[in-house]
């Protein structure tokens, strides 16, 4: 595996290379759930990039950039194994200059859900997906439905921009214990965790509630709610997959997704019905 920090050096190779490249980009700590994106990358080109880049752009003022979990030479060991060919890890002056050209995240998918809590936020993210874009040049690159909304934006710039990329998007991975892995699980006190299973918890109990037919938005929300008992709950929302208000659920068209602070600890979870 090459490791590289060279904005040019990695543009050199791809813009070279004959192979079929598959792209992971994240911010690091990397977990099992970046590595079935790397499995599936793997599985799928003759080339795989992984960047690792904590994105000063897409953190609002006041949240964890500064103490984002970092983990390189871990990184390092997880990618080697997992076949990765190259991994990029630039630092924030090779991603960016001053007064930079930028990105909006458009109007009606932008601005709900985190876009509303988080105003800016995906902004930030689809600035810094494009630069990864340019220099990765993938033909597929991989994101996880964790997040639901970054993921639908990203399809969403590629199709706006006529980027030729193929936007893979690959399934939520839980612990055994049905808590959503995420790199921030790491700031959760063992009580925290424990309370962190609540989520999981409520969007099992939605699922149950529509196997037995009930398609009704307000109801199965309310049971939510109930599950996420003494739990500060940002939002529960259920909305199409295209991020759209619905009347009621649709098989095969839903995305229930939930935002909670548990401590000072922010954590998303969803499922697609
Ligand atoms: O999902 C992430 O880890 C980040 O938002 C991404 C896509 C790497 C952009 O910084």
């Amino acid at each position: 595996m090459k490791i590289i920090t060279d904005k040019q050096e990695l543009q050199n190779i791809t813009k070279n290379t004959t192979k079929t490249v598959g792209f992971v980009p994240t911010m690091g700590a990397l977990h099992e759930g970046h590595i079935s994106l790397i499995k599936k990358a793997r599985e799928e080109n003759e080339l795989i990039i992984v960047s690792i880049f904590v994105n000063p752009t897409q953190f609002l003022a006041g949240e964890d950039f500064a103490k984002y979990p970092k983990r390189d030479e871990a990184d390092k060991k997880i990618c080697k194994l997992a076949g990765v060919d190259i991994l990029f890890m630039p630092n924030i002056t090779m991603m960016y200059g001053k007064d930079e050209v930028t990105i909006k995240a458009p109007d009606i998918r932008g601005f709900v859900l985190d876009g509303f809590k988080r105003p800016g936020h995906f902004d930030g993210v689809l600035q810094i997906v494009l630069k990864l874009f340019n220099l990765a040049r993938p033909t597929n690159a991989y994101f996880g439905r964790k997040d639901a909304q970054q993921v639908i934006l990203i399809k969403q710039m590629v199709n706006n921009l006529f980027l030729p990329i193929n936007i893979v998007d690959c399934p939520l991975i839980r612990g055994d214990n049905g808590l959503a892995l995420s790199s921030r699980n790491a700031y959760l006190s063992q009580e925290e965790k424990e309370e962190a299973l609540k989520i999981s918890q409520s969007l099992q109990d939605a699922t149950k509630l529509i196997v037995t037919g009930n398609l009704n938005i307000t109801e199965i929300k309310k049971m939510m709610m109930k599950t996420l008992d003494g739990i500060d709950v940002e939002y529960i929302e259920i909305v199409s997959r295209e991020l759209l208000q619905m009347q009621q659920i649709e098989l095969k068209n839903t995305i229930i997704l939930v935002a909670v602070k548990i401590g000072s600890t922010r954590l998303i979870d969803n499922i697609w019905i």
